[in-house]
């Protein structure tokens, strides 16, 4: 079957993966109103088609994140790579840095900082949830500076973890060991199973060393839930950017004052975010909040966004609306479960050539034209 689109590699992704697994990956909180509304309203925004435009050569590449990038979007956080893949972290970045984009690394993640300076010298960030023990947070931000992260994205939207009753039916994050009956539901995919057992047993590499998390994966990813600071607040923010010397971005912003407040205490960026529609369902979609964050923050401080892309036209939106650069979340993880860093790769071309050819069909040869656009470039239905 042909994988034409990031669709294609949901299916097969479906297909190829335990349900536990896809199911984490592919839903959201409660009724997943945020979830889908992340897409649907795309689809409220139409392309503004300009024709017979003198053409003039194409450039995709544009600044965010205070660094010129070849492509306007690049793949952000997505925990437990390591077991959609063996390997996932290693296979994503690889894929992120062969097209030249960056790639940021979750706190939930099978490989550590220092296993992907290994293998690569491009540009690495670290999603830092922030815990309770400051002591751990401080050994994170060690590693961080010591593994070279320019950007520290630091999540904010998930004090609570919001109900993901697909999770709920089928024990992810409340199983702590593999029991006989998750390891009958994961030999249903048996390649899989073998891929990642060959790839060593899995587990969380940034707490490995300490035996408060336990063992294993699934019983240091519980502990670490457990142990994110439920009372995080903005003085908190205040008490990382002392820390912290490089670029540190708020990620889980949807409101201007929020935004504001981040670039008041000195944060070089914020994510417009709302996880994906993992967290507070009911809360807008990213597309929705992004023009009032804009309109606020003015034309210099670093807006990134997330959430429901899935295509080059979203990409395209997005920037239209005001964002600097834009994060993928689900649609990578799509393409390392189908097909491995392949997959990833195959992703990231597919949207970069419906960017492109959108972009062409609507009159305009750079994303820094579409930026000096702006909103003229898009309209509401
Ligand atoms: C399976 C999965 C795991 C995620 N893990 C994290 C994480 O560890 N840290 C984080 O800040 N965001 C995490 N996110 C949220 C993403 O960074 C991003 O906000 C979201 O996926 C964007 O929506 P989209 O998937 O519809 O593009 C995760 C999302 C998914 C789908």
């Amino acid at each position: 079957m042909a994988l034409v689109n990031i669709d294609d590699f949901r299916d097969l992704a479906r297909r190829r993966r335990p349900k536990i697994f896809f199911d984490y990956i592919d839903g959201g909180s409660f009724e997943e109103e945020t979830m889908r509304a992340n897409r649907s309203d795309f689809s409220r925004l139409t392309l503004r088609q300009n024709v017979l435009v003198e053409p003039q050569p194409q450039d995709l590449a544009t600044a965010y994140l205070g660094k010129r990038h070849p492509l306007p979007f690049m793949l952000g956080p997505v925990g437990f790579l390591g077991l959609y893949s063996g390997k996932g972290e290693v296979k994503a970045v690889r894929a992120a840095h062969a097209a030249g984009i960056p790639f940021c690394l979750s706190t939930f993640s099978i490989a550590s900082l220092a296993d992907l300076r290994i293998v690569t010298d491009g540009p690495l960030h670290f999603q830092l949830y922030v815990l309770e023990d400051r002591s751990l947070c401080e050994e994170f931000l060690r590693a961080a500076e010591y593994a070279g992260v320019d950007t520290l994205f630091v999540t904010v939207d998930t004090a609570i973890t919001g109900i993901r009753e697909r999770d709920v039916r089928n024990g992810f994050r409340s199983l702590t060991r593999v029991t006989p009956d998750l390891f009958a539901r994961l030999a249903l995919k048996p390649r899989w199973l073998a891929e990642v057992v060959l790839a060593g047993m899995p587990s969380v590499r940034a707490v490995e060393h300490r035996p408060e998390f336990g063992r294993g994966a699934l019983e240091q990813a519980a502990n670490l839930s457990r142990r994110i600071d439920k009372t995080l607040s903005w003085k908190d923010i205040a008490w990382l950017r002392e820390r912290w010397a490089g670029k540190l971005v708020i990620k889980g912003v949807l409101t201007p004052a929020d935004a504001v407040r981040a670039r008041d205490l000195g944060c070089d960026g914020v994510v417009v975010s709302n996880h994906g529609g993992r967290q507070l369902d009911g809360a807008p979609s990213t597309i929705r909040a992004l023009p009032s964050i804009r309109a606020t923050v003015g034309t210099d401080f670093c807006l990134m966004l997330d959430g429901g892309i899935r295509r080059g036209a979203d990409v395209i939106k997005a920037i239209a609306l005001g964002a600097d650069g834009v994060m993928l979340g689900r649609a990578y993880a799509y393409g390392l479960s189908a097909a491995g860093q392949a997959g990833v790769a195959e992703v990231i071309a597919i949207l970069e050539r419906e960017i492109s050819i959108s972009l062409a069909l609507m009159g305009i040869a750079s994303v820094e034209q579409l930026k000096a656009l702006g909103a003229e470039a898009v309209s509401t239905l």
